[in-house]
């Protein structure tokens, strides 16, 4: 495995090189205890926004596993999503579900640590409850600071629910907003750009070869990356870390040795 760390401005962006998502799993999972651990005892909470999609499913279910289980303070952690998708919490769609099925049923938490946004309501509706209870917990003004969001990036460069042409990207005043897909037809609710990019830690989790090119404009000196929303996610002043396996990094120029 190798680190390789490119400053950008005041970004550090680092990525690492794994040979496989188990290896990447692990790396994410050991990094998951450490800060929730590190927060935990500074600040007495952790909170921490997830994606859906799958390549975060064997991260969630590791967490949720009696080798990772026990090395955390689940009473001190806060799940909120980066994303959903408007439909019920118990639909195979549901990114609360892939959650609840991987690791929640797994763990002993106070209800009042989940907040999952409410897919089954109007998407309107469930986009205001979900940006007034992130504002509750973080506090009415200013942006809020998520200690952790683990993303994912589709094929065509999107990352949570920010796909590329979307009013949602251009979003700088609310938290979250409904976002309408034509293809499929489906209605999402989403973070915005500017708490994404407010996060202390954002761990990026990217894998196959059919992300190879578009991984390599984003983590390259392409120009191109700002076209896609994965490449517009830059932390202003927290740490991003793209954790890819060989595949998906089959076109970067520096080949990271494989672990
Ligand atoms: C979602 C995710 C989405 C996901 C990417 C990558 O709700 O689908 O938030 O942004 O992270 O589509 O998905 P994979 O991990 O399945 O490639």
């Amino acid at each position: 495995m190798e680190t390789l760390v490119r400053t950008e401005a005041k970004t550090k962006v680092q990525f690492q090189v794994f040979s496989d998502l188990e290896k990447i799993s692990h790396k994410a999972a050991e990094m998951f205890v450490n800060v929730s651990r590190t927060c935990s005892i500074s600040q007495g909470k952790f909170s921490v926004a997830l994606s859906g999609g799958s390549t975060p499913k064997r991260l969630y279910s590791l967490l949720g596993s009696v080798e990772y289980r026990p090395q955390i303070d689940w009473q001190r952690v806060h799940f909120f999503w980066a994303d959903e998708r408007c439909v019920p919490k118990d639909h195979k769609e549901s990114n609360f579900k892939t959650v609840f099925d991987t690791l929640l049923s797994k763990i002993t938490i106070p209800g009042e640590n989940i907040h999952r946004i409410r897919g089954e309501e109007d998407p309107d509706k469930a986009a205001i409850d979900y940006e007034e209870d992130v504002r509750k917990f973080f506090g009415m003004s200013g942006l809020p600071m998520f200690d952790l969001v683990i993303l994912g990036m589709g094929e065509d460069g999107h990352t949570a629910s920010l796909f590329s042409g979307s009013k949602a990207l251009e979003e700088r005043g609310r938290l979250v907003v409904p976002v309408y897909l034509e293809k499929p037809k489906i209605n999402r609710i989403t973070l915005t750009l500017p708490v994404l990019n407010n996060a202390a830690q954002i761990f990026f989790l990217v894998t196959g070869r059919s992300k190879a090119t578009i991984l390599s404009e984003i983590l390259g000196n392409g120009r191109k990356k700002e076209q896609y929303p994965a490449g517009l996610i830059r932390p202003i002043q927290g740490r991003l870390l793209w954790l890819i396996d060989q595949e998906a990094s089959g076109k970067l120029k520096r080949q990271g040795e494989c672990c």
